[in-house]
């Protein structure tokens, strides 16, 4: 008898840097090894069209790709697109993919490094607030696909990922509010960053924004690295995702990090009703949701969406909802309810706002 042994490589590193001036001090020395090895920039058409010149100055022969923006086209489509302009420019199998953008151009930029010749390496230059301190980091790669968000990925961490806070400046400020619903969920779970939060006047402050991003990404990270395949720990970056997913998929209008608000401010609630929490933390946690707000939490029919939310990934039974809630400082509980029981509870939720 035989045996065979084959060593499965469990531990990529992925490497993570917070720096200034990401074209001249990170991607113009990366040309030359791009060039030499292949490469390409992908990034979405809002993106190239601000970042332009920059990509022409540092990047210039290297080949970019431009995908439509918006989440409506993270599809097959732009993957197989993108995989093609990948081919046509030749890229090998020590070449590069940087992928320049928010969240949508860094899951599919991802998923197609990861299945170009088995997988390539990729550099993601995260751009929006909500990519710098969430989606860029722990190698979730992804597209839509049958209505389904996320429904196609990989998990393919990335080589490094470069944060640049002067990305911010061009940002429009529903994408501020946007990252700011990422922003409070890692302030549910890391109470240092919770009395950072709430001592912050503006937090829409540019400056302020910028110290954050390490903060959540080493949250994150932490996160990550004991729990890298997603099969247990990684569960509390959805704090407040159940009802946020639902409220993203049935009221259309808002942002995925506004969702993530209208979510916690609802699910904390919820806590309180159901299981042991600490009040008083919640009601500043509250009051921290209402400052990132930019909008009247009480105006989105959130208990409208609560059928979607019987359909969650997280739920183990069709009749049960199951949500990460918040209970004390840096702390969470998963917590199981009837649909019908969850259902009326947001409709209380809602008529007390
Ligand atoms: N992989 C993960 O772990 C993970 C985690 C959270 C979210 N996501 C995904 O991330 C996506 C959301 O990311 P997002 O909020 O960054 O969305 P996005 O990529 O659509 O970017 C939002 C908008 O901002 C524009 N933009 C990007 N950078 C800009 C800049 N510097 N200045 C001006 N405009 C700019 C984009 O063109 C787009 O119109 C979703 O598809 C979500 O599923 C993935
Ligand atoms: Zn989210």
């Amino acid at each position: 008898m035989k045996t065979f042994r084959i060593r499965c490589k469990t531990e990529e590193e992925s490497v993570i840097v917070c720096r200034k001036h990401v074209f001249s001090a990170v991607l113009a020395p990366l040309r030359a090894e791009l060039c030499d090895g292949g490469g390409i920039v992908f990034t979405d058409s809002n993106v190239y069209s601000l970042y332009r010149s920059q990509i022409g100055r540092y990047l210039a022969d290297v080949p970019v790709y431009v995908m439509p923006a918006g989440e409506e086209f993270k599809t097959e489509k732009t993957l197989f697109s993108l995989l093609e302009a990948m081919a046509k420019a030749k890229l090998r199998r020590d070449s590069t993919l940087i992928a320049l953008g928010g969240g949508v151009v860094g899951d599919v930029g991802g998923l197609a490094a990861s299945l170009y010749m088995r997988g390539i390496a990729c550099i993601q230059v995260p751009t929006t607030l909500l990519a710098q301190t969430d989606s860029a980091i722990g190698g979730k790669t992804a597209i839509d696909c049958c209505g389904i968000k996320n429904l196609i990925g990989t998990f393919h961490q990335p080589k490094a990922v470069y944060a640049d806070a002067a990305f911010f400046r061009t940002l429009p400020a529903r994408e501020i509010t946007c990252g700011l619903g990422e922003i409070v969920k890692y302030g549910a779970l890391d109470g240092a960053l919770f009395e950072k939060l709430c001592a912050q006047k503006n937090l829409r402050d540019l400056g302020f924004l910028e110290s954050v991003v390490p903060d959540c990404i080493a949250c994150k990270a932490e996160i990550v690295k004991r729990d890298v395949s997603d099969l247990g720990l990684r569960a509390c970056l959805n704090l407040g995702h159940t009802t946020a997913h639902a409220a993203e998929l049935a009221l259309g209008t808002y942002s995925h990090g506004a969702c993530v608000l209208l979510g916690m401010l609802y699910e904390a609630r919820l806590a309180a009703m159901f299981v042991r929490t600490d009040e008083a933390y919640l009601a500043r946690l509250e009051a921290l949701i209402r400052t990132a707000a930019d909008f009247d939490p009480a105006a989105a029919d959130v208990p409208r969406s609560a059928a979607r939310a019987a359909f969650d990934k997280k739920n183990t039974s069709a009749e049960r909802v199951t949500l990460v809630v918040p209970v004390s400082p840096g702390a969470y509980e998963t917590l199981e309810l009837p649909y019908q029981t969850y259902q009326s509870a947001l409709e209380r939720i809602r008529r007390a706002l």
